[in-house]
């Protein structure tokens, strides 16, 4: 065929493709009026087309510099173990077991997590106790049951291999002399470039009405409305980030310790619904194997406590809804073992720029404005507008703030005396973000 034929064959098959779209139209009206309502719904859960802002940026060596020191057992006290041990890349960055063994051979206490989606975090590990990557990622190489080891000596260690020191020269061109923190902040930059590939469920949020069949659209409705599985799996990596207690049973205080508040007892970490299929088993105690088990456990299994979730519905499914769900969880999960998203494809957003006033609310788990702009001085009134507790919060020497409990109704009052940029959060929820720029 040549290119004039090719064209026109494409361009009939065009026609009959329409002609068959309004043939089908006459008889499925309603049904594509509840799609495009479905589609409508799912454009919350589109995909960024950015990375976050990063103000530590990292250049390309430094980013490949950090993969190697993921898989480098030098960064363990025996030299045995690397983070890939544990989150091994060919199984989506986890380790396939309920609970892991590190260096000292023993099992330890929580479940290992994938990795993907890291660059959107607030806070790492189930309970949160890390606030940044660079933080986090010290915890596995000097706890004594996974890598047995200390950030200093691994940077010596690898200071004596001079084709190791000199990609560090390379990844850190300003900067003096091979430091452990150059070390965590490689690990780092490379775990923010972890981002989910595309999944069909993608393709159908962006408009290719095809991509999912009418029994996974049903279990995306489910999802979205009856099972309220969205009321904390939301947003495009379909995680709310924050912390609740599920009603698993167990004696694993989770985020309580943390904050010591009662209504963190028991909470973990909303995990991302990315990938699901090549990261069994589930759960931060890795207790359920199945995805029919995890909605085993959110019909039958909730253990009843005061700490469980405000946003946790009970509820009770037919056996075509349970099919749904789980048809419908898939298609967010790659059809071969997923590979992080190609690094040319991960542009970054710009900062933000605040809004000039005193007054944030704090509704649907959201401070609104994110972002604002204050003279030195002032007082910013944070109003719970929500129906759910929070916990208003703001680190660091200048200025730390804690509201501890922060019932629906109460407001609270953060002064800011010096100028400069602070981050104000909450504890239970800490997607919730506030940026707030100080004015001289
Ligand atoms: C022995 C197994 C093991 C090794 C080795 C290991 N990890 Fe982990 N990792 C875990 C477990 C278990 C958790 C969850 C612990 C918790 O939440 O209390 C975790 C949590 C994390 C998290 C938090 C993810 C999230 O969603 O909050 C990150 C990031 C991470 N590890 C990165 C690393 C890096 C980087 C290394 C190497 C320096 C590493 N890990 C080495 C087992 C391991
Ligand atoms: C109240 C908030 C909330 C609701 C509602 C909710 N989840 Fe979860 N989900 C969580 C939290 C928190 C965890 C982790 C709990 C833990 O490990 O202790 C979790 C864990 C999971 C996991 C395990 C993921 C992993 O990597 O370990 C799956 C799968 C899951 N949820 C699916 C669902 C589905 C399907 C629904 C709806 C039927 C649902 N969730 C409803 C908060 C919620």
């Amino acid at each position: 065929m040549n290119r004039s034929a090719k064209a026109l064959y494409a361009a009939a098959l065009g026609c009959a493709a329409a002609a068959a779209a309004l043939l089908a139209f006459g008889a499925g009206d309603a049904s594509r009026a509840g799609d495009d309502a479905l589609w409508a719904q799912a454009q919350a859960f589109r995909r960024p087309d950015a990375l976050p802002y990063d103000p530590d940026l990292p250049n390309t060596q430094r980013i490949a510099l950090g993969e190697a020191l993921f898989r480098d057992t030098r960064l363990s006290g025996p030299g045995t173990i690397s983070c890939a041990t544990c989150h091994d890349p060919s199984l989506a960055f986890t380790d396939g077991v309920p609970l892991g063994r590190g260096a000292a051979g023993k099992p330890l206490a929580r479940h290992t997590p994938a990795l993907w989606n890291l660059a959107w975090g607030e806070s790492y590990f189930w309970d949160g106790r890390a606030d940044t990557l660079e933080q986090q990622a010290r915890g596995p190489i000097e706890h004594p049951l996974e890598m047995a080891g200390s950030v200093a000596e691994a940077t010596a260690r690898l200071g004596a291999d001079a084709e190791m020191a000199a990609r560090f020269r390379q990844a850190f061109p300003r900067e003096r002399g091979m430091t452990a923190d150059q070390l965590v902040r490689a690990l780092a930059s490379y775990e923010r470039t972890l981002v989910s590939p595309r999944t069909r469920f993608d393709k159908w949020v962006a408009g290719d009405a095809a991509a999912l069949s009418p029994e996974e659209k049903a279990g995306f409705a489910l999802f979205t409305g009856k099972a309220g599985c969205s009321n904390c799996h939301s947003g495009w990596a379909f995680s709310d980030r924050a912390y609740h207690d599920i009603g698993l049973p167990g004696d694993d205080w989770g985020r309580f310790g943390q904050l010591g508040l009662g209504a963190a007892d028991h909470a973990f970490k909303t995990p991302s619904l990315r990938e699901l299929t090549w990261t069994a088993p589930y759960m931060h105690d890795g207790s359920l194997h199945t995805l029919e088990r995890v909605l085993d456990h959110y019909e039958n299994g909730i253990v009843e406590r005061p700490s469980v979730s405000a946003d946790l519905p009970r509820i009770h499914l037919s056996a075509d809804e349970r099919d749904a769900l789980l048809a419908f969880l898939d298609t967010l999960s790659s059809e071969t073992p997923p590979v992080p998203t190609p690094l040319e494809r991960l542009r970054e957003q710009p900062a933000v720029v605040g809004e000039a006033v005193l007054r944030v609310t704090q509704k649907d788990k959201q401070f609104s404005p994110l972002a604002v702009r204050i003279r030195e001085g002032e007082t910013l009134t944070v109003v719970n507008d929500d129906r759910r507790t929070h916990n208003v919060r703001m680190d660091g020497s200048d200025g730390a703030f804690d509201t501890g409990a922060q019932e629906p109704g109460q407001s609270a009052e953060i002064h800011f005396r010096h100028s400069g940029s602070y981050r104000v959060y909450c504890g239970i929820h800490p997607a919730m973000q506030l940026a707030v720029e100080v004015m001289p």
